[in-house]
């Protein structure tokens, strides 16, 4: 019979890939929480006219990425491609802004996006990310960048960090219709896809990464040039608390993102390191969208890091903690193997009890494979063996050794 295998884009993580993913998921936790930053857990599943009006219906990701289909009820649901959309909703529906002052909120898990995978792409993915409402302070927009950062130095992943400022919606709006004319006219020039974001999409075709594309638009209207007064100076402060926080940035007037909702500051973190796909963090502000889907009017900001990328990034875990394996020497002493090993792991000492019968031998051959740093020989007269300088100590009972083991780790 063939073997049923994992669907194209989807991928099994184990091993020293699930440690990088715990790794990499711990550290951030860790960052959030230091950040005050509050737990929301999110449905896998929404209502695809969420995505469409936040994300923007002529999107990539809307137009030609989602996983779409019909329950059995009826409804016409989509498999989450990002975590900004849902945490809207929720916002919104659960009423966070009742509350008062702002609301900072932190997500972790997997999103679903169509795309041709290759390395650092999947079509399931997993994300961590962030995201504030209620404050339009540019403080807010430094630290969020601060963090990111904190996380990435922690996990020794070493990237650049580059800024842009979309302006607000009106700013964008007049930008856009200057930009189509400009491209009309290049219209030869540029690639296929290009072409269609003309009219659809036009931002986009700044961010294409085809050369002839890029050569085409070299001289294209700058955005910088038609934004408000009012966003210059946020861009300004921003850069100025950035660089008192010591953070290296470019500023890169064609970034612009892929998604529809943001307004003013918009940011990526790029490694070289892995490819094309090297954007490991991105996000920014999206000012009217809890407006527009909605809710009252709230600024808002935030951020996504893809961990399949930052596991990438990880080359050294944290040492690994050491694993203490009981062996009952005879059957005989099985039940006080039972009870020892659960005596150690009171410790908070990670233990491995040899569920094994059979010769002292293979019992050892066991331990060494799981790689044990001590071994406990359960028997009248415990013992305890450092597995990696041979040593080996006898003690009069069991609790004696424990409390010596305790005190080795
Ligand atoms: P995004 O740029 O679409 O933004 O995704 C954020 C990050 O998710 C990317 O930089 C990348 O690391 C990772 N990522 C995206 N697609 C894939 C994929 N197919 N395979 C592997 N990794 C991927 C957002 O999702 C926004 N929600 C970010 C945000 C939050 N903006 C404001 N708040």
């Amino acid at each position: 019979m063939s073997r049923i295998k994992k669907v194209r884009g989807f991928q099994d993580i184990y091993g020293e890939n699930a440690k990088k993913y715990r790794f990499v998921v711990d550290t951030a936790r860790k960052i959030f929480e230091r950040y005050n930053f509050e737990e929301i857990i999110l449905p896998y599943v929404e209502d695809v006219s969420l995505f469409i009006r936040s994300v923007g219906e002529e999107t990539d990701i809307v137009q030609k990425e989602m996983y779409i289909f019909e329950d059995r009820g009826g409804r016409r649901v989509a498999l989450r491609p990002e975590g900004t959309a849902s945490a809207v909703r929720a916002y919104i529906e659960e009423k966070l802004y009742a509350k008062g002052g702002y609301h900072k909120l932190f997500y972790e898990g997997a999103m679903f996006r169509y795309e041709r995978p290759q390395a650092g792409r999947y079509r399931q993915f997993h994300q961590i990310g962030a995201e504030i409402f209620g404050t339009d302070s540019p403080l807010a927009d430094a630290e969020l960048i601060k963090m990111v950062k904190e996380i990435l130095d922690r996990l020794c992943i070493e990237v650049r960090l580059e800024i842009n400022t979309l302006g607000d919606f009106e700013s964008r709006k007049r930008y856009m219709e200057v930009l189509k004319e400009f491209l009309k006219k290049r219209e030869d020039a540029l690639c296929e896809d290009c072409r269609k974001r003309i009219e659809r999409n036009p931002l986009r075709v700044l961010d294409c990464k085809i050369e002839s594309c890029r050569e085409a638009t070299k001289d294209a209207p700058v955005l910088m040039d038609f934004i408000s007064e009012e966003s210059l100076q946020r861009f300004e402060k921003l850069k100025e608390y950035l660089n008192a926080l010591k953070i290296e940035y470019e500023i890169n007037p064609r970034l612009v993102r892929g998604l529809d909702y943001y307004t003013d500051t918009v940011f990526e973190f790029i490694t070289d390191k892995i490819g094309a796909q090297g954007t490991v963090a991105a996000g920014g502000r999206y000012d009217t969208l809890v407006n527009q889907l909605g809710g009252p009017e709230t600024p808002a900001l935030g951020f996504a890091a893809g961990i399949e990328r930052l596991m990438l990034l990880v080359d050294k875990l944290p040492e690994k903690k050491s694993l203490i394996a009981v062996i009952p020497v005879v059957t005989e002493f099985n039940i006080e193997g039972l009870k020892t090993a659960q005596k150690i792991r009171e410790k908070e000492i990670k233990t491995e009890l040899i569920l094994k019968e059979g010769s002292l031998k293979s019992k050892m051959k066991l331990a060494n494979k799981i790689g044990a740093r001590y071994v406990v020989f359960v028997s009248e007269k415990p013992e305890l063996k450092d597995m990696e300088t041979g040593e080996q100590e006898i003690f009069q009972n069991i609790d004696d050794l424990i409390d010596a083991l305790a005190g080795k780790i």
